[in-house]
């Protein structure tokens, strides 16, 4: 590693030095970047990890604009440092007598002009299925016994992110079991329902459909709240003298992989793609007389920039019968998209329908699976929880690899 050149501008803002790491590799870095960024203990809390360096109160820059609107800076105290490479580490001598190092790995990992380094990708691939595909999964994945819940653990959550739930066996058919599951895998989050784990029967005890035997169609919980519950458990404890009550799941990841291959063929699914990405859905939560959530509306589907999912949020139960024409399609466009949507995640090609079983916990992404349960007869008693996605992320990325890797990476 040697410095090639050093770019001395007339302000903090258009100074860098470029360093050249091999014959073929270059990259360009700011003086205000490695400032920002000096890495030793009095900049960087070498416990919390969090900067100390107050780099826009200490920083002796100060700007004024003209009357033109021209940027200029006054009282610029950076303008003479030394640049040093000492034995792959490029070392800073700042004016103010403040010395940072930056080792080569460091310099190579940060690197952004041009960025020299691969992303890491610290949580696993995404694996869509459909319900030929489940059976494999199902016979390959998911042994994860709660009477080795902690060994298992890492497997939970990778299972969770990959596929988009897992399973616990031999779990006690009590709440309490049902409570240590779920804060293992991450953090309950309390609602309007219920503070902690939730506990029902079909008695209307709240005023949702959920409390009811009859049937509840595909959804994700939640859609009238900001925060869409990260992750859903389910652990049935009882279901006796009835029958029915079968819960279906189905994967969007695999559904957006259907809507993108059919919109590339036809362009009246092109239409129905945007639709389900764009077009704002209302939806509330009324039946409580002192609560009424009805925050915003979303999109069906939101995905990331390389199309991939991030959330579906989506509920015929709970829509709201407002319509937004912000988006610019027209309603019976709207009503398609809808339409072949709720085709879509009703074929059994998509969706498994399987029975819950006392002692099986069913634990599953809000953000990308939805479910249903068919009609029921009979006493049932589900319970189960709602679960932060930060938590369970964080937890995953921790479990997935070594702490040095993750801070390296920041
Ligand atoms: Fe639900
Ligand atoms: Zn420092």
């Amino acid at each position: 590693m040697r410095i090639e050149r050093i770019n001395t501008g007339t302000s903090p803002f258009d100074r860098s030095l470029t360093i050249e790491f091999d014959s073929n590799s270059k990259s360009t870095f700011d003086w205000i970047f490695l400032r920002d960024n000096c890495l030793c203990k009095e900049c960087i809390h070498p416990e919390t990890k969090q900067r100390i360096f107050d780099t826009f109160n200490s920083l002796p820059f100060e700007t004024v604009r003209d009357k033109d609107g021209t940027i200029q800076i006054i009282n610029d105290h950076h303008s003479k440092v030394r640049f040093e490479c000492n034995n792959d580490t490029l070392v800073s001598l700042w004016q103010d007598g403040h010395i940072s190092h930056f080792p080569e790995k460091w310099l190579l990992t940060h690197s952004y002009a041009p960025q020299l380094y691969k992303d890491i990708h610290i949580l696993p691939s995404k694996i869509s299925w459909d319900s030929t595909s489940f059976l494999q999964l199902k016979a390959d994945n998911f042994r994860n016994s709660y009477t080795q819940i902690e060994k298992n653990l890492p497997r939970v959550l990778h299972e969770i992110y990959t596929y988009g739930f897992s399973f616990v066996q031999d779990v006690p058919v009590t709440l309490e079991a049902t409570r240590q599951v779920s804060e293992l895998i991450s953090i309950i989050r309390p609602t309007h329902y219920d503070l902690g784990v939730w506990d029902f029967t079909s008695d209307l005890s709240k005023k949702d459909t959920a409390y009811t035997s009859l049937v509840i169609d595909m959804h994700t919980d939640g859609n009238y709240w900001y925060e869409l519950p990260g992750l859903q458990l389910f652990h049935l404890l009882e279901h006796s003298n009835g029958e029915g009550g079968e819960t279906r799941i189905v994967d969007i990841c695999k559904i957006v992989d259907v809507l993108i291959s059919l919109s590339k063929k036809d362009r009246s699914w092109k239409t129905t793609l945007e639709v389900l990405t764009k077009q704002p859905i209302y939806f509330h939560q009324a039946g409580e007389t002192d609560t009424c959530f009805q925050q915003d509306s979303y999109p069906t589907l939101t995905l990331d920039k390389q199309s991939k999912l991030v959330q579906c949020r989506w509920n015929t139960s709970d829509r709201s019968p407002k319509i937004s024409n912000q988006s610019g399609f027209l309603v019976h466009q709207v009503y398609e998209a809808l339409f072949r949507f709720n085709a879509l995640i009703n074929d059994p090609k998509y969706y498994v329908q399987f029975q819950l079983k006392p002692g099986t916990i069913l634990v599953f992404d809000n953000w990308r699976i939805l479910h249903a349960r068919t009609a029921f007869t009979g006493h049932r008693r589900l319970c189960g929880s709602y679960l932060t996605r930060d938590d369970f992320l964080a937890r995953l990325r921790s479990l997935s690899c070594e702490r040095s890797q993750l801070l390296n990476n920041l």
